[in-house]
């Protein structure tokens, strides 16, 4: 519905009575439900109850404590003025001349003050009821993903401040930078282009994203392929005031149809509200993201379904039956050495449910993005490549340092990311601060990651022999191994291998059985 539209239209009636009534003193009656919006910057729902002039938020069940935040205050001579408790307190303040629609200034503590509009919507629209889920079964495979998705995706980097431009500039740096050569494809457009829907009930893009299928079309005359966003819940995650953008709750078939018709590749659906509307447990998650996985395959449309819902119920177990293409095994990344290292050194237990078409997602790459060392970077790019991870660049590609342009097109590493094979990576060993990654590769090959998770450089090593070669009938072969940071030859000379890897660092190899003519 577009209320924005209708509004003055709906208000034409009211106008005079309610201009009567305000003239007479009356005091109106704020109760009820009201959706609190941003120019493109989405949604905040809240219940209202006023008694006099005391006005609070009420607690909804189903909803989390804290969203929108506990809100208290007054309607005092026309000027509502509410203030929500916690952490980062938020006012909210507006002068109230007409029942149902208010300008109001929203507050929060350290950051801009934000204009929008309380509008008063119905219960159904602010708290949905809860929709049936269909019965559990599995989904075909689309065939999509055969090896991990390699792209770009806007949050990282721009979280909800970007837009159509951007994103266009992204898609010729994917290309001049040479990162479409080097396999990079999808451009994902992350939160932050709904407005809402018009009064078919068609998902719409706001005032940042005027026209999705136009970029669409922009994004494939490049030779890219593009990626949208969306929710299983009625909202997105975040959106500038703490509210969210339009997810697809009720219009998943809907929203499938209309990706589709814009020509969309690849679809993220994100969790968020969801988790307000449906239980925590694994069926409701699968039943709810099969149910877009299967919306998805009927458009006949080949889009990547991207599953990101934080690994709840052991998502690898499951993510495959419901379409998923990929799914994120983990909450979300920081540019932070520990949150690389933590979320990426977790992902081993489960790195033998990664298969062609279906892949632990421990979340989108960090590189360039300024906050880790450039040895820190190659870690996260040699661990991100030996899990087989998806490699969704989330920095800006307009304007990469060429040490930033070196880590994220390693051939070498981006090699291992896609080998054929996806066998995966195992620990070989494991000594304080200091790991040995190995992962077995199409060809009769190895990858090995000598990995220095502390702060002071460390001798890390293994033994040649502990790579499990096929040798056949042949016996035993000379090795031979390469260096894929330093680009050069490693000499394999007695039982094994030693390094010094700095703090933080990784040597990365490559071993395969030497094919007599060198390196
Ligand atoms: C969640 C996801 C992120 C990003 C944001 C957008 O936090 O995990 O990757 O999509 O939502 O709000």
């Amino acid at each position: 519905m577009d209320r924005r539209s209708g509004w003055a239209v709906a208000l034409a009636p009211l106008v005079l009575p309610l201009f009567c009534a305000l003239t007479a003193g009356a005091q109106i009656d704020l109760s009820g439900y009201w959706a609190f919006r941003v120019k493109d910057g989405g949604v905040l729902y809240m219940q209202l109850q006023q008694t006099g002039e005391n006005v609070v938020s009420v607690a909804q069940a189903g909803r989390p404590a804290g969203r929108p935040g506990a809100l208290t205050g007054t309607l005092h001579e026309g000027r509502l003025h509410l203030v929500s408790t916690g952490p980062r307190a938020t006012a909210f303040d507006g002068a109230v001349d007409a029942a149902d629609r208010i300008a109001v200034t929203m507050q929060a503590t350290g950051r801009d003050p934000v204009k929008g509009t309380l509008e008063r919507v119905t219960r159904e629209e602010a708290f949905p009821v809860r929709l049936p889920l269909p019965e559990v079964r599995d989904v075909a495979d689309n065939g999509l993903a055969r090896t991990p998705p390699m792209g770009w995706n806007s949050w990282n980097k721009f979280a909800d401040v970007f837009d159509d431009a951007t994103v266009r500039q992204m898609a010729d740096a994917m290309v001049t930078s040479g990162m479409s050569q080097a396999g990079y494809t999808y451009i994902v457009v992350d939160e932050g282009w709904t407005s809402g829907r018009d009064a078919a009930g068609n998902i719409t893009g706001n005032g940042k994203f005027p026209d999705m299928k136009a970029l669409a079309g922009y994004v494939h005359s490049k030779g890219l392929k593009i990626g949208i966003y969306s929710s299983p819940g009625p909202q997105s995650c975040s959106g500038k005031m703490g509210g969210g953008y339009q997810g697809s709750y009720g219009h998943e078939e809907q929203d499938a149809r209309t990706f589709a018709a814009w020509g969309y590749d690849y679809l993220k659906y994100d969790w968020c509200s969801a988790g307000e509307i449906y239980g925590p447990t694994r069926e409701e998650h699968q039943a709810a993201y099969q149910k877009m996985g299967e919306a998805l395959l009927k458009t006949g449309r080949p889009m990547v379904f991207s599953m990101c819902q934080y690994g709840v119920g052991d998502v690898w177990k499951w993510g495959a039956k419901t379409g998923g293409n990929l799914w994120r095994t983990t909450i979300d990344i920081a540019d932070r050495w520990d949150s690389m290292d933590r979320i990426g050194f977790a992902q081993l237990d489960i790195a033998g449910y990664a298969q062609p078409g279906h892949w632990n997602d421990p979340d989108m790459l960090e590189v360039g993005n300024g906050g880790m060392t450039a040895g820190e970077q190659r870690t996260h790019m040699s661990l991100w490549c030996l899990l087989s991870a998806p490699l969704m660049a989330g920095n800006d590609l307009r304007s990469m340092s060429e040490e930033t342009k070196s880590i994220l097109m390693n051939p070498d590493a981006i090699a291992i990311d896609q080998d054929r094979d996806a066998r995966p990576v195992v620990r070989l060993a494991q000594q304080g601060k200091s790991e040995v990654l190995v992962r077995p590769l199409a060809g009769n090959a190895f990858a090995v990651g000598l990995f220095n998770r502390g702060d002071q450089p460390a001798e890390i090593g293994f033994r040649w022999d502990a790579l499990k070669f096929n040798t056949g009938l042949y016996g035993f072969r000379r090795l031979q191994a390469r260096d894929l940071w330093k680009h050069e030859p490693v000499e394999v000379a007695g039982d094994s291998y030693t390094a010094t890897v700095p703090g933080h660092g990784v040597v990365l190899l490559r071993v395969a059985i030497a094919s007599g003519r060198g390196l």
